[in-house]
């Protein structure tokens, strides 16, 4: 691994990008310009905050997260793969993949003409990810940080045979309140939840006023928060995934989980983009084929 000197000797970016210790002793990556503030950690490629310059951030992050090798880090945007949720053969196997508790590399830092930055992180298999997924693959997670927020998963077959995998970018967006934001994008879609069959929403928004886990499918559009507490919509856009997850644990089940503050759940909503679920959507990658996964989120 890479040490901070050398990071920042090859990879950073005068007063743009700077990478430092943080947490748990990972590697973070301080991301500035006109536009925003943001911060990533090499562990999982999890992106941290994305704060537009005088605003809240865009991102929820929970007060008792965990920065721990092998313990998935508990907000920001944790990047799921090879697997979205549960294993589907093998519940040993960790939930949502293990990209997210991988150290990543740093493959590129660039500050565009527009003045936004882009960093790009790798991850490639390994002795220990060909023991729970036997196929080489290269991801790379690129992060431009502007006016908007976009992240761009892709995927490589770099191997001899077909694979099949799905991903997610697991967004918890910060709001001001649970129970004053609603959401739009996701009327006349079918979605499953919890053990129940198929179901179709019928309202034009959705508010969130009890444990929410509702898996969209063919979905391939995008959603819009708004948020009357903080003053702002969040127009969230997406690329190359046909599901949509619309995730809030709400009270009794935040109080089952050690890395979330009791009223943690009140203060933030997931919505991600996925491309599987319980098989349906799955991508399938010849041998040097790729497939991107891309998210974009602007403030309005
Ligand atoms: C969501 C799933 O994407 O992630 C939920 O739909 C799950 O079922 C949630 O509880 C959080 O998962 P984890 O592994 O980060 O606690």
């Amino acid at each position: 691994m890479m040490t901070i000197k050398e990071l920042n000797d090859q990879f950073g970016i005068n007063n743009n990008v700077v990478f430092k210790e943080g947490n748990g002793g990972f590697v973070f990556i301080h991301i500035c310009n006109e536009y925003a503030d943001a911060e990533l950690c090499l562990y999982g490629a999890h992106l941290i905050s994305y704060k537009p310059t005088g605003q809240p951030d865009i991102l929820w992050m929970s007060k008792r997260a965990l920065f721990q090798e092998g313990k998935a880090i508990r907000g920001g945007v944790p990047v799921c793969f090879p697997w979205f949720g549960p294993h589907l053969t093998d519940n040993t196997k960790p939930q949502h993949g293990f990209a997210r508790l991988r150290y990543w590399e740093v493959e590129s830092t660039r500050k565009n003409a527009d003045g936004s930055v882009s960093v790009s992180l790798s991850l490639q298999q390994s002795t220990g990810s060909l023991a729970m997924w036997p196929y080489p693959f290269k991801a790379v997670a690129e992060f431009i940080i502007g006016k908007q927020l976009e992240i761009k998963l892709t995927v490589t077959n770099t191997g001899k045979e077909n694979f099949e995998y799905s991903d997610a970018l697991h967004t918890y967006f910060n709001i001001s309140d649970i129970h004053s934001i609603t959401i739009q994008g996701t009327r006349d879609t079918s979605y499953y939840e919890f053990d129940k069959d198929l179901q179709k929403q019928t309202e034009e928004l959705l508010t969130i006023n009890k444990e929410t886990d509702r898996k969209y499918i063919e979905h391939s559009s995008g959603c819009i928060i708004s948020d009357p507490g903080y003053q702002r919509q969040l127009h969230c856009s997406k690329a190359g995934s046909k599901v949509t997850v619309i995730w809030n644990p709400w009270e009794a089940k935040t109080k089952t989980m050690n890395d979330m503050e009791p009223d943690g759940y009140k203060t933030f909503v997931c919505i991600e983009p996925v491309n599987a679920y319980r098989g349906i959507n799955i991508i399938t990658l010849a041998p040097g084929e790729s497939h991107t996964l891309a998210a974009c989120i602007e403030q309005h």
